[in-house]
C-alpha cells in the first residue's frame, strides 16, 4: 500500500525513520537555545483542558511570533516555578518555520516539501509551528481534538506533520488517534469572539476516545495527521521528556477564515517550502 492510501485509509501515517538523528538534534539545541534566551516573568500557561480560559493577548498574537508557552503544572502554590525554567516549558509556537533559521531550514526540508506533493497538497502554505517539550514528571495532556477546529479552511486542508524528536512512547505521553476517524465531521470550531476566543459547538458529543490506538514513534518519525482526525496525547510523568516538533500546513487554494485564533500581520505572509 502507498503511504497516501494508508493515510487516506487511517486518516494518519506514521513514517519512521523520516528524518535523520542530526536533523532532530539541530532542532533539540536550537529551541534550548531560545527557552535560555526567553524571560521566565512572562508567564502565559498553556492547556488544552480549559483553552478559553487561557487564551491571553500574548497567546493570541503568537501567529506571527516566537513565544513560549508554560506547563500548567509548572508552579507551586505561591506562582514560583517548581523546576527550572528549561524544564517548566510546555511549548514554543507559532511562527518558527519562518522566524528562526534553524526551524526554518527544517521546516522547508526537501523531504517534507516532497511528502505534501505525495499526499496530494498541491499548493502548501506553512502556517504553524510547534515545538512541544512533553516535560519530564509535569508534561501536560493533550485532550482529544481535531486540529481543523483551530484551523478552519473552507474546505477542510490543513494538515499536520509531527516529527519525534526524541522517542515517543505510552510512558512518555505517545499521539493517540483512531484509524479511520478522520471521517468524523468537524465538533467544535474555535474562532475570535468579541474579547478572546471560544467555541462553536457543531456536534454536542464527545469525540470518542476508546478505539483510539497508540502511535508510539522513535525519534526521526514523522506522523502525518489529517485536520480532521480526532488525536490526543497523554500526560508525562515518567523521568524523559518527549519533545516533538510539529508543523502545519493549508492548501492555499482553501479559504482560511479571518476569525480563526491564529493570524499574522501582513509584514510576514504565508510562505510555501
Ligand atoms: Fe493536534
Amino acid at each position: 500500500m502507498t503511504v497516501r492510501a494508508a493515510y487516506e485509509r487511517d486518516g494518519f501515517v506514521v513514517l519512521e525513520g523520516f528524518m535523520d538523528a542530526g536533523a532532530c538534534d539541530a532542532l533539540i539545541a536550537r529551541a534550548a537555545e531560545l527557552v535560555q534566551a526567553f524571560d521566565p516573568s512572562i508567564v502565559s500557561i498553556f492547556s488544552t483542558r480549559d483553552q478559553v480560559r487561557h487564551a491571553d493577548d500574548y497567546f493570541l498574537g503568537s501567529g506571527d511570533q516566537i513565544r513560549c508557552f508554560f506547563e500548567e503544572e509548572a508552579f507551586d502554590a505561591a506562582g514560583g516555578l517548581r523546576q527550572p525554567k528549561e524544564r517548566s516549558i510546555n511549548k514554543i509556537g507559532h511562527a518558527l518555520h519562518d522566524l528562526d533559521p534553524v526551524f526554518s531550514q527544517f521546516s522547508r526540508d526537501p523531504r517534507i516539501a516532497a511528502l505534501t506533493g505525495t499526499l496530494g497538497i498541491e499548493r502548501p502554505l506553512l502556517l504553524q509551528s510547534m515545538y512541544i517539550f512533553k516535560q519530564p514528571f509535569i508534561g501536560g495532556e493533550v485532550v482529544a481534538h481535531q486540529d481543523h477546529t483551530f484551523l478552519w479552511t473552507d474546505p477542510p486542508s490543513a494538515t499536520g506533520l509531527w516529527f519525534a524528536l526524541e522517542d515517543a512512547t505510552i510512558e512518555n505521553g505517545c499521539m493517540w488517534a483512531r484509524p479511520g476517524g478522520h471521517r468524523e465531521p468537524p465538533h467544535r470550531r474555535f474562532h475570535r469572539v468579541a474579547g478572546g476566543v471560544g467555541y462553536e459547538i457543531l456536534d454536542p458529543a464527545e469525540l470518542p476516545t476508546d478505539a483510539m490506538i497508540p502511535l508510539e514513534a522513535p525519534k526521526g518519525t514523522c506522523i502525518v495527521l489529517d485536520g480532521l482526525l480526532p488525536h490526543r496525547s497523554g500526560p508525562n510523568r515518567s523521568p524523559r521528556s518527549r519533545q516533538a516538533y510539529s508543523l502545519h500546513v493549508i492548501d492555499e487554494r482553501a479559504h482560511y477564515r479571518t476569525d480563526n485564533w491564529l493570524q499574522r500581520g501582513p509584514e510576514l505572509p504565508l510562505r510555501g517550502f
